[in-house]
């Protein structure tokens, strides 16, 4: 059953245990979601101002959706890399990048693509959804998956330098399986001390089912985010809270 407190002392409190867990934690792994970006002015998927609320993922972010309309799905994608090429990495990716190269039981699992965590310097990530400023063949021509940060991305829909065909972009869509690599990574990394999860609103599967996961498997669970979720109830502690304001507490304790 999660716990937490609501009252100054009460969440002074939780962040001196979460602290005290961290620093014991051999094997610490975060779990990390939208919400992460949040302060760095990218939009979340869901709740308020979400992607989801003015858009339906069926049009963009599904193979059907770029079959069918593939300009369309471009064109979201472009002004989604233009929104965050603009965006800087917040207090919360940095602190992370910093527990990334101190220690040496680190792993962060992210469900974002938007790069911003590498931005930041963190070491030791998977990147679970794959990432905006990767392009893939849609032909699937054989060619290696390729980075390009171009804003705007000209032209569009751009080309496999490859083969010719149309690229798409090299993140994970809905109904499609994750990279096999990723999750043979994510399933070791939740084998670990500490689970702490941060900023998702945990109803993306497979990433969520790895909190339960950890938990299984022995894992004290901390939950970072200002709104409750799905696993709020059966994570050990809750720190209620914007990720940048609640990581930088545990980072100065
Ligand atoms: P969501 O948009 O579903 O959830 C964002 C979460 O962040 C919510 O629970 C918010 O309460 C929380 N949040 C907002 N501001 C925050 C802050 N400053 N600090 C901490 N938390 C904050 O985003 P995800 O859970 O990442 O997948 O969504 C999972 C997947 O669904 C995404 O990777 C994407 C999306 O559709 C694909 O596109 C495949």
């Amino acid at each position: 059953m999660a716990e937490g407190d609501a009252t100054e002392e009460g969440v002074t409190a939780d962040i001196t245990r979460a602290s005290a867990r961290l620093a014991q934690a051999g094997r610490l792994t975060v779990l990390t979601g939208a919400g992460v970006s949040a302060a760095s002015g990218v939009p979340t998927f869901r709740g308020a101002g979400g992607l989801w609320r003015h858009f339906r993922a069926e049009d963009l972010a599904t193979p059907g959706a770029f079959a069918r309309d593939p300009a369309l799905v471009w064109e979201w994608y472009d002004w989604r890399r233009s929104l965050i090429a603009a965006c800087q990495p917040n207090r919360a990716h940095e602190v992370l990048a910093a527990w990334s190269t101190a220690h040496r039981g680190f792993a962060l699992l992210t469900q974002n693509v938007d790069g911003l965590h590498e931005r930041a310097g963190t070491a030791q990530m998977t990147r679970l959804h794959g990432s905006i400023w990767t392009l893939r063949c849609w032909n699937e021509c054989g060619a290696a998956p390729w980075a390009n940060r171009d804003v705007p991305l000209r032209p569009l829909p751009p080309r496999c330098p490859s083969c010719g065909a149309m690229a798409r972009p090299g993140v994970v869509w809905f109904g499609e399986p994750l990279d096999p690599l990723d999750l043979a990574r994510a399933d070791q990394a939740s084998t670990c001390d500490v689970f702490m999860v941060v900023g998702t609103s945990a109803v993306v599967h497979p990433a969520a089912g790895l909190i339960d996961l950890a938990r299984v498997r022995g894992a004290f669970v901390i939950e970072i985010n200002p709104e409750s979720t799905p696993v709020s109830d059966m994570v050990d502690l809750s720190l209620r809270g914007p990720a940048e304001v609640v990581l930088d507490a545990l980072a100065s304790c």
